[in-house]
């Protein structure tokens, strides 16, 4: 089975979402962040303090590259990864790109009191600037799935039927 990448804007249901389509599909589940926490040792807030942008997203970039060698996973991406063109084609060609589109506002209501995301320590005018920019390589996904109340099991559920 070739593999399935979750796209989509932080705070989607990347993660959520990944773990119970992997669990359903029989695939093995893999989340690019906590790989990169993982060979970092250290969490994501502290690379963007300590090492900069610039260097998550290298991280970011050599992550995928060696999922994509791989075969019969459910992968979760950061909003970054997705939002880059090079990564997109390189999971386009390797499988399936599901992208969860979730509203701004309620990205906001759901993140409200989350520290550990650098990028949403920013103002609500540069964050609907990056959401915009974002959703233009997004959308290059295969699969599409509008994502408003939805419970995770509906989006699964959702997802396998688009599959
Ligand atoms: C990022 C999203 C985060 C994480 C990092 C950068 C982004 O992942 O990779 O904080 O650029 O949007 P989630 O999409 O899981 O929040």
């Amino acid at each position: 089975m070739k593999n399935i990448y979750l796209v989509g804007f932080m705070g989607s249901g990347k993660s959520t979402i990944g773990n119970i389509l992997a669990q359903k599909l029989n695939m093995k589940f893999v989340d690019v962040d906590t790989e990169i926490e993982k060979k970092e040792k250290m969490k994501i807030s502290d690379i963007f303090k300590e090492k900069g942008e610039p260097y998550f997203r290298e991280l970011e970039k050599k992550e995928i590259e060696k999922l994509i060698q791989k075969e019969n996973l459910v992968v979760s991406t950061g909003g970054g990864l997705g939002a880059d063109l090079e990564n997109m084609k390189k999971m386009k060609k390797t499988g399936t790109v599901i992208w969860l589109d979730v509203p701004l506002n309620i990205i906001l209501e759901r993140c409200k009191n989350d520290q550990n995301r650098p990028l949403l320590q920013q103002s609500i005018e540069d964050l609907k600037k990056l959401y915009e920019n974002r959703k233009k390589v997004y959308s290059i996904a295969d699969i599409h799935i509008n994502v408003t109340n939805q419970t995770p099991e509906e989006i699964v559920k959702e997802i396998l039927k688009r599959l």
